[in-house]
């Protein structure tokens, strides 16, 4: 028997992997941690943590991802071969409930790249999946681009890999090219077909690239798939992988007609949602599902009428079911800790004396200058806390003059490994004479890769939120910052990226992907 009862669909996250794989969604450790925890917490039932053979980093991360974990399995990524086998066993074995999660691209353009023929292929699949059984009792297989590979063929090795011990088969749309009739045809075919199918878990592995990731998972359950693998805000490798919180919110939403259960507590979605965009630094798009800023606004006058009379009428959940609180009051210059605590648990977030402190300085200054406080600013400047205690470059303070018709002459001071400096440049605009200051105080290589502001709330008064990605030496490093004041957000998101930038030179080394998954 599987660990399933009939209706329950399992949920295998795999931000940590999947999501963190996307070029510039690259995590710190700490970040990794806390995720994880989030996730955890959250019931996500899998939580895939990393590939351990990746780096360094990857490795330390599962491994302490696998020591903290409560109730979730923790699963790490491997190739079909025998070393990566044993790093990803190393790292996984410190979990409650560790998982080995091994693949191998079986489509005829992926067999091309090991150059298997395909009996050659099946051995290496018996092999590796035996190899994994006899370090785990719960291991995954995956044929990656599995909707791409010959359905007599993939029948034939998803046999090899249940004999071999695999308890949990994954079907992955690697290039998100299947369609919804497709995808349940096929699941239910490997179910139906395959000698020793109905032991083993089922699960479903989408990518967005046709924007139907949500929809092939969702038919892959109707097909007897009972674990969706899906990643938060769905982060991934180009369109994304299928997103959590829609396969989530629509088997709550619709089970009348699709009658299943997740373990997911969904008033802890949107805070996980608010965390992952911020740390990956990928802002949530505003009209997304379930997590976009207007996913449940509804601003045109026909509908605010109708959701005075009955919110149902253009409602079909409800904010608070996914964490968003309902008409909750702002905060002003005179709420005092005990009410900035409250807020914070309201939306979910626990924070540390220390953070708390921290926290409410910040809070007082911003309430100084903006009269109403609302939830998005509280969690800006939460994220905006996090992880400036141990940073090496600090601003101290900065001014801007610019205008019409002439550059812009941006005076920084910085303290740098604990040093005070400061100079002054000018630039195209105000942004670009800051950047340029930072530049003369901290010398580096790294290329600017995007530059996005966002306002949190409405109003000329709103604060911005900066991301900064930039990459140097194949490093990707991602800065966020939020203040009234734009360029000083800028600033401070330019210096959190190259923080970030020399903690991971410092610290791990080259944490870059030395090993792509696609050598497999
Ligand atoms: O998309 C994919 O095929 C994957 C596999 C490694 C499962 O992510
Ligand atoms: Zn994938």
């Amino acid at each position: 028997m599987t660990d399933q009862t009939k209706d329950r669909v399992l949920i295998f996250d795999t931000t940590l992997r999947d999501g963190e794989q996307s070029p510039g969604a690259t995590m710190t450790h700490d970040e990794k941690l806390e995720i994880a925890e989030l996730l955890d917490d959250m019931g996500v039932d899998i939580i895939e943590a990393g590939f351990p053979i990746a780096s360094e980093g990857d490795f330390r991360a599962v491994s302490e991802i696998a020591e903290r974990s409560k109730d979730a399995v923790i699963c790490g990524l491997a190739r079909a071969q025998l070393p990566d086998i044993d790093r990803c066993w190393e790292a996984v074995k410190h979990a409650g409930k560790p998982r080995i999660h091994t693949f191998i691209g079986t489509s005829p353009l992926h067999r091309a790249i090991p150059n298997l023929t395909m009996d050659e292929m099946a051995d290496r699949i018996h092999e590796t999946v035996t190899h994994a059984r006899n370090l785990c009792d719960n291991v995954q297989w995956s044929p990656m681009d599995a909707t791409r590979t010959e359905w007599d063929y993939l029948c034939r090795v998803v046999e090899i890999a249940i004999k071999a011990g695999a308890t949990t088969i994954n079907i992955p749309d690697t290039v998100g090219y299947t369609a919804p009739r497709e995808s349940a045809d096929l699941i239910k075919r490997l179910i139906e077909t395959v000698p020793g199918a109905p032991d083993v878990v089922f699960a479903t592995h989408c990518h967005n690239d046709l924007g139907m990731a949500t929809a092939n998972a969702l038919a892959a359950v109707e097909g007897g798939a009972r674990q969706i693998e899906c990643t938060i805000n769905g982060l991934g490798e180009r369109a994304g992988n299928t997103a959590l919180e829609e396969v989530v919110m629509a088997i709550k939403t619709r089970s009348d007609i699709m009658p299943f259960t997740t373990g997911i507590e969904t008033k802890k979605i949107m805070h996980i949602s608010r965390r992952v965009a911020t740390v990956a630094g990928f802002p949530v798009q505003f009209n997304k599902a379930i997590v976009g800023k207007n996913a449940f606004a509804h601003e045109s006058g026909i509908h605010q009428d109708g959701m005075l009379k009955n919110a149902e009428t253009f409602e079909i959940m409800r904010p608070e079911d996914v964490g968003i609180a309902g008409t909750s009051l702002p905060l002003g210059k005179h709420s005092g800790r005990a009410a900035l605590r409250a807020k914070l648990k309201e939306l979910g977030v626990e924070v540390g004396d220390n953070q708390l402190k921290d926290i409410f300085v910040r809070f007082k200054e911003l309430a100084d200058r903006k009269k109403e406080v609302y939830d998005d600013d509280i969690l800006a400047l939460v994220s905006a806390t996090a992880d400036e205690e141990t940073d090496s470059l600090q601003l101290v303070n900065m001014s801007v003059h610019c205008g019409t018709g002439g550059p812009a002459t941006a005076d920084l001071e910085m303290e740098i490994d604990g040093k005070e400096v400061s100079a002054t440049s000018q630039g195209d605009g105000p942004v670009d004479a800051t950047f340029k200051a930072i530049r003369m105080l901290h010398p580096n290589a790294a290329r600017l890769q995007l530059y996005q502001v966002h306002a949190v709330t409405e109003g000329t008064d709103a604060q911005a939120t900066v991301s900064v990605r930039l990459e140097e030496d194949g490093m990707i490093a991602t800065g966020q910052s939020a203040d009234t004041d734009t360029v000083v957000a800028s600033a401070k998101a330019y210096i959190n990226a190259l923080n970030r930038l020399v903690v991971r030179r410092e610290k791990t080394g080259k944490d870059v992907k030395e090993i792509s998954y696609k050598d497999a």
